[in-house]
């Protein structure tokens, strides 16, 4: 892995990276990237992963710098290559939230350092390390079914690959027109041919929560889709995980959420502040996973 854009450059990686950071987890190690630098680069807010990311540089002994492209030049306009070229003579690897996907590929085309993606408008893998850690520290394996309610986002996109690459069934409920990536979704479902996962998309919320094991939601309105927000908040008003929703999953069936969580749009308070919900232990478990990708990418 050279640089992690998509979870798919993680695939032969995913179960060596959990293992990596269950150890994080477990031990304080330190100093293994003593020295280094990672440069942050934020065209979107973020409160997880710019933390998440900083605190687990120093703890392992190097330091982040958090740049807002609002005070980059990359802001007046000079080139994404320009900006990769130079920003690889100074850092050891460079952690990019962007508007655009296009944009951290023609990044990593350019920098001679590893390129993170910390979100784009297609994917999240770092959270999806994160959320799979998570679901391997409370149940211990993957087997069951994971039920993805609401967008076909970002971060839908990437629980799609990480589910096929570990084998874990998962299934999307969401309004037409709202359905994952159609290429990832194709993806998913070719990796999934040799792992045995089954990935599926519904519209009806009721049938695909069906005896789940796993309820996943995100926010109706990603960064960069406030100008449809009117329509999306109708459209999925159907989609709401509230506790009657819940009732059709498994007793025992954990509830997760990226975060940051609109109450009362996607999930009720009663289900998000529940004693199913496990989405603290997914913001937490973001630090490991991150060190995880960090020592992969960047020691020596
Ligand atoms: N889940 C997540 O990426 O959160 P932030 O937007 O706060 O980084
Ligand atoms: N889908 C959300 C995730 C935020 C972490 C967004 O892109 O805004």
């Amino acid at each position: 892995m050279k640089h992690l854009l998509s979870v798919c450059d993680m695939r032969d990686e995913v179960v060596h990276l959990l293992d990596l950071a269950s150890y994080f987890k477990k031990d304080k190690i330190d100093a293994v990237l003593k020295d280094k630098t990672l440069a942050m680069i934020f065209q979107k807010s973020s409160t997880r992963t710019r933390i998440s990311f900083e605190v687990g540089m120093n703890q392992l002994g190097g330091s982040a710098l958090y740049l807002s492209t609002n005070d980059l030049q990359i802001g007046r306009g000079e080139s994404i290559s320009d900006t990769a070229r130079v920003m690889s003579r100074y850092v050891d690897g460079i952690m990019i939230r962007a508007l655009h996907h296009k944009d951290i590929i023609e990044l990593a085309e350019n920098s001679t350092v590893p390129v993170i993606n910390g979100l784009t408008d297609l994917e999240h893998p770092c959270q999806a390390l994160a959320d799979m850690l998570t679901i391997k520290n409370i149940r211990g394996n993957f087997n069951g079914k994971l039920v993805f309610v609401g967008d076909g986002n970002n971060v839908c996109n990437s629980l799609l690959l990480i589910c096929a690459i570990l084998g874990m069934d998962m299934v999307v409920a969401c309004p037409k027109g709202y359905e994952p990536n159609e290429t990832i979704l194709k993806k998913a479902k070719d990796i999934a041919k040799n792992t045995n996962a089954s990935i599926s998309v519904e519209e009806d919320v009721y049938s695909a929560v069906n005896s789940a094991d796993v309820i996943y939601t995100d926010v109706w309105v990603s960064m960069g889709d406030e100008d449809e927000e009117k329509e999306r908040l109708n459209v999925f008003k159907p989609y709401q995980v509230n506790k009657e929703l819940m009732s059709y999953a498994k007793d025992d069936a954990i509830f997760m959420h990226c975060l940051p969580a609109i109450r009362g749009q996607e999930v009720t308070s009663d289900v998000i502040d529940g004693e199913q919900s496990v989405v603290i232990d997914q913001a937490e478990n973001r630090l490991y996973a991150q060190k995880a990708i960090m020592y992969n990418l960047m020691k020596d």
